[in-house]
């Protein structure tokens, strides 16, 4: 059920059952980082596979040393800056970390959400929550509560509610190599401003189907819709005039087609509200029985080269 009550998603977690916590990316599915018994159950119900392990959220950046180890300089300053927030660090991991929740690598994400719900919860618990997106393996993220509901009705029976996902793109992810930041994933954090307080990056955020890390799968965060992008859809318009095509668009409709869907992101041709508008624009055409959902390419700088990363992956 969708609820607000932090005290019976305690209960479920302690019982090393399931709850849906809110983020300011996108909804976690969540359980005790240190149970295996737990973090089965994590897997089992997304349908993912082992080689795919999850992030663990911490309550404070002080708790950063009971999940990880040898930790650089530069990934405690990235911490200090941008905790809590939308910034996963990968770092060798403590020994009691369950090979589970690292598919095996010596090496751990952890992140501090910046979500109030979240974090009064994980203040509340004397374990760390492993929990990656609340979502199927492979489907659209979930940006609200209703989205998670959609996706598992009752299988899951605690899904907390704390509204819409205020940035709605996932966590940046950052690894380091001889102490030098490497980017693996794209997130809500711009290369831009990691690279400001790291002194550089290095960027491994390619699409692969045999990546490194394994979240960079070349197909990912997908409609059930087939979705093409493009960079002049208000061209392309016209070729799919025999098919229910709905469009999703950055800040402006396409004239005269008042009889196509089309999901404009931001008005004012702001990213960060496009971001966040992202995925339930998504999640409303893919319930549309489209043919087709044409994207737009966004401006590829800052925030837009995460939602150009997550459209083409969408659509790969
Ligand atoms: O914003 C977010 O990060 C959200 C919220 C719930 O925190 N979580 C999220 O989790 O996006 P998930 O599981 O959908 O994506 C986590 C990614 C995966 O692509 C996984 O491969 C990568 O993190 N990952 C986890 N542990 C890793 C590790 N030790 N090394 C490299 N990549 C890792
Ligand atoms: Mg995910």
């Amino acid at each position: 059920m969708i609820t607000t009550d932090i005290n019976k998603a305690k209960a479920v977690l302690i019982k090393n059952d399931l709850v849906a916590i809110p983020t300011e990316t996108v909804y976690g599915l969540a359980g005790n980082a240190f149970s295996e018994e737990a973090v089965k159950k994590i897997y089992r119900l997304k349908r993912r596979p082992f080689y795919n392990p999850l992030i663990v959220h911490v309550k404070s950046t002080e708790y950063l040393d009971e999940v990880a180890t040898d930790i650089p300089d530069v990934a405690r300053e990235l911490a200090g800056i941008m905790w809590p927030g939308p910034l996963t660090l990968v770092l060798n991991k403590q020994k009691y970390v369950p090979d589970l929740v690292t598919s095996g690598m010596n090496t751990v994400a952890v992140r501090v959400p910046n979500h109030k719900v979240s974090l009064v919860l994980l203040n509340e618990l004397p374990f760390p929550l492993a929990a990656p997106s609340a979502n199927p393996f492979g489907s659209i993220s979930p940006t609200s509560a209703q989205h998670v509901f959609n996706y598992f009705g009752s299988e899951i029976d605690i899904i907390l509610d704390g509204g819409d996902c205020e940035r709605g793109l996932e966590s940046t992810i950052i690894g380091f190599e001889n102490n030098q930041a490497v980017l693996y994933r794209y997130g809500s954090i711009t290369a831009e401003e990691i690279e400001k307080v790291a002194g550089g990056l290095i960027v491994h955020a390619k699409h692969d189907n045999k990546p490194i890390a394994p979240g960079m799968l070349a197909k990912h965060y997908s409609p059930k819709t087939i979705t093409v992008v493009s960079d002049n859809v208000k061209k392309l318009v016209h070729s799919y005039k025999d098919k229910k095509a709905g469009f999703l668009l950055f800040n402006s409709k396409i004239n005269n087609e008042d009889n196509i869907v089309q999901e404009v992101l931001s008005p004012n041709g702001d990213l960060n509200e496009a971001a966040k508008n992202l995925y339930a624009a998504l999640h409303r055409l893919d319930s549309c029985n489209l043919d087709v959902i044409v994207v737009e390419y966004f401006p590829d700088e800052g925030i837009g080269k995460t939602i150009n990363d997550r459209l083409q992956r969408a659509s790969s």
